[in-house]
């Protein structure tokens, strides 16, 4: 199944002294979704913000806030971020021994449920929670820090785990050094979701923002490969709650 590609700034690229203006910015600038990286110190070697942030900024647009829990334990903030206002929340693999009770407990939240997965990972640990899901996203750096290269071995990767989502309405969001230069690689692969950070903040302005936001979505349709139009079940969509499941 094929659906839109989306673009969904990581605000951890954001000037944090100006964090609304910024999140105003990327949402006139054309962003599809807001990624916004929680870190906890411990799961991943960086501290980012958390959950009275998340709620802080929500009036500020109504894209949907694509929450990815870079923390360990999981499990006690799941409540703290789905209040706060994410809309979907994305839990690592990783980070738990409880993976499928967590993803349980997300969509008994009413949140749409993700699972991340580190680039030393195999596809095979979400065999089992395909449908758990709503959103896979596969690192394709490692996780705690913006600005990182782009870890090439992750398509291979990619392409395994869209022939795993096969005709489920699950989104495939990559995340980590996504730029417009290997946007095309990455959606031919199978993603339909790109994260992007600083290729997106850089420039500093709104203006580039949008310039940025839109140089990615078009490479990535372009490096789609033409698939049949299959409108059985559509995946989370553009300002889509969650109202798919
Ligand atoms: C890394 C985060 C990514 C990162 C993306 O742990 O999960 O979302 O902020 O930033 P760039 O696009 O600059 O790699
Ligand atoms: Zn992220």
């Amino acid at each position: 199944m094929i659906s839109e590609i989306l673009i969904a700034p990581s605000i951890l690229a954001a000037d944090f002294a100006r964090l609304g203006e910024e999140i105003a910015a990327i949402d006139a600038a054309g962003a599809d979704w807001i990624h916004c990286d929680v870190m906890d110190g411990h799961f991943v070697p960086n501290i980012s913000f958390g959950a009275d942030v998340i709620k802080a900024i929500r009036p500020v647009t109504k894209k949907i806030f694509d929450v990815h829990l870079m923390i360990a334990p999981v499990d006690p903030y799941l409540e703290a971020f789905a209040k706060a206002g994410a809309d979907v929340i994305t839990v690592h693999a990783e980070a738990g021994p409880h993976l499928d009770r967590t993803l349980q407990a997300i969509r008994a939240l009413g949140k749409k449920a993700g699972v991340s997965l580190c680039p030393a990972t195999s596809e095979g640990a979400i065999e089992y929670v395909l449908d758990r899901v709503d959103l896979v996203l596969v690192m394709t750096v490692n996780p705690g820090f913006g600005g990182q290269s782009f870890l090439e071995s992750q398509l291979d990767k990619i392409r395994r785990i869209r022939t795993m989502i096969g005709d489920r309405p699950i989104r495939l969001e990559v995340d980590g050094g996504i730029t417009r230069d290997n946007a095309a690689a990455v959606a031919a692969a199978g993603a339909d979701t790109l994260v992007a950070g600083s290729a997106v903040f850089r420039g500093k302005s709104s203006a580039d923002y949008a310039g940025n936001i839109a140089a990615i979505r078009i490479a990535a349709e372009a490096g789609r490969v033409p698939q049949s139009q299959d409108n059985s079940a559509q995946p989370l969509r553009v300002g889509e709650s969650a109202r798919l499941r």
